[in-house]
């Protein structure tokens, strides 16, 4: 997805030779389409704490966090310590290290769904490896994902990611719609799409199609970076429902672990079957992690002969992530996470004085060290509200996160504030202040 907030105000000339050679050895000068920006990215240089500054010299508060990864922003002492440590004692080996059975140790400690846990390199992974395990679990064979949903870059879970009014269907029975060009059909029959957040319409759905479901997938947080939330009593449904039909529950973590000790299902008590992990488990290093009760993930057991699923990978569980995963998670006490809340409280009370003062129409969204503020009052509790708010009303934060960008904050395309531990709370009035002068300068009103 094109991020055109991210494009430079100003000061490129660095970012624009750079750019020039990229375009001659990468497709349009890319190998990520997150980034891209116009006329050209602007390049990073170095880190410290949430700082981060680009290769012509300017710096910015750090809010993204690469995507919500680096929970300790950058830099943190100890994982520094322990990349130079790890990686002079062993990067990665044919023989396993204590290393993953401690990482494993400390999730299946914290986790309430995890009795064994397996690792892999991405979330995108963790998702296919879940997938596989609910198939071979149930011997069924189809999916059912929300209309929306973000899973990674599995094809099979991209389906409806960003279908449109022309050809979503009918908001009950939403269709399975091609994200990339060549998506093929039979993988899209593979999928069934609910609506999030309509529970006789879901339901409906489940029920028809149980004899063939393996498994449905959610990240129980959030749709969307955080702009959609499932309701409790949505979430509830899906785990009765699943449970009576003998379909598997996956909660996708991969961004939601960060809500607290026990990851977002110990914030709300429910449980899933299967847990999928990434990000902040790796402490900054490529990661995935797939886990759940020791029966669902009974096939992956080698002990009576052939696993009826195999997994293993070059990488997997290399000893670099699993020693900087299990630093990164050690210092995230249960003190951590609610001081992570208490900066994230203190952004939000900010932004709804902002929002107070300016006569703002907008909407103060989030919860722990997410936040968000979207110029919207419309009600959005699932994709095609969503989509319908931002045609309408949420483009016109555009020219103000072009401003913040512009004044010492990177944020999120739609104005998402992703915290990390190192942030003071200088830093979080820093940011205020900025939104005020940036809503101030633009008068979105
Ligand atoms: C909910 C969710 N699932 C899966 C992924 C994919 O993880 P990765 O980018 O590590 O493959 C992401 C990434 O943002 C995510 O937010």
């Amino acid at each position: 997805m094109p991020d055109p907030a991210h494009s430079p105000a100003h000061n490129q000339t660095v970012s624009k030779r750079i750019f020039e050679r990229a375009r001659k050895v990468m497709p349009s000068g890319y190998t990520r389409h997150l980034v891209v920006a116009r006329p050209h990215p602007i390049y990073a240089d170095f880190a410290d704490g949430c700082w981060i500054t680009d290769v012509e010299g300017n710096r910015k508060i750090d809010w993204v966090n690469n995507f919500s990864s680096l929970i300790h922003g950058h830099n943190k002492r100890e994982l520094v310590d322990m990349l130079a440590t790890q990686g002079a004692r062993l990067m990665s080996a044919v023989l396993p290290t204590e290393w993953e059975v401690k990482l494993a140790e400390l999730l299946c400690a914290r986790i309430p769904s995890l009795e064994r846990v397996r690792f892999m390199n991405s979330g995108t992974e963790a998702n296919q490896i879940a997938i596989k395990a609910a198939r071979a679990y149930t011997g069924k064979p189809k999916i059912a994902k929300m209309e929306g949903g973000y899973h990674g870059q599995f094809d099979l879970l991209e389906a409806s990611f960003q279908s449109t009014p022309e050809n979503w269907g009918d908001p009950k029975r939403p269709n399975a719609i091609a994200y990339q060009g060549g998506h093929p059909q039979a993988l899209l029959d593979l999928v069934v799409i609910l609506p999030l957040n309509d529970i006789e319409a879901a339901r409906t759905l489940l029920r028809e199609h149980a004899h063939e479901l393996a498994a449905v997938i959610l990240d129980p947080q959030r749709l969307q970076l955080g702009m959609v939330k499932p309701s409790q009593a949505f979430l509830e449904m899906l785990r009765e429902e699943t449970e009576r039909l003998g379909i598997l529950l996956i909660f996708d973590e991969v961004w939601a672990l960060r809500a607290g000790y026990h990851g977002f299902q110990g914030e709300i008590g429910l449980t899933p079957d299967l847990t999928t992990m990434g990000k902040i488990i790796g402490g900054g290093i490529p990661v995935g992690g797939c886990g759940g009760k020791a029966e669902f993930m009974s096939v992956f057991e080698v002990d009576a002969g052939d696993p009826k699923v195999k997994h293993s990978g070059t990488f997997t569980a290399n000893p670099l992530a699993m020693a900087m995963g299990f630093t990164s998670l050690s210092l995230l006490t249960p003190e951590a996470f609610a001081d992570l809340a208490a900066k994230g409280e203190r952004l939000r009370d900010g932004l709804e004085r902002i929002k107070r003062d300016l006569k703002l129409e907008a909407t103060v969204l989030g919860e722990g060290s997410l936040s968000a503020l979207v110029m919207t009052t419309k009600p959005m509790r699932n994709y095609r509200e969503l989509a319908a708010a931002f045609a309408a009303d949420l483009g016109r934060s555009m020219p103000v996160v072009q401003s913040l960008l512009a004044d010492e904050q990177l944020l999120t395309m739609r104005g998402g504030f992703i915290g990390s531990t190192p942030m003071t709370d200088n830093d979080i009035d820093f940011t205020i202040a900025g939104v005020r002068r940036a809503f101030e300068r633009y008068k979105v009103l």
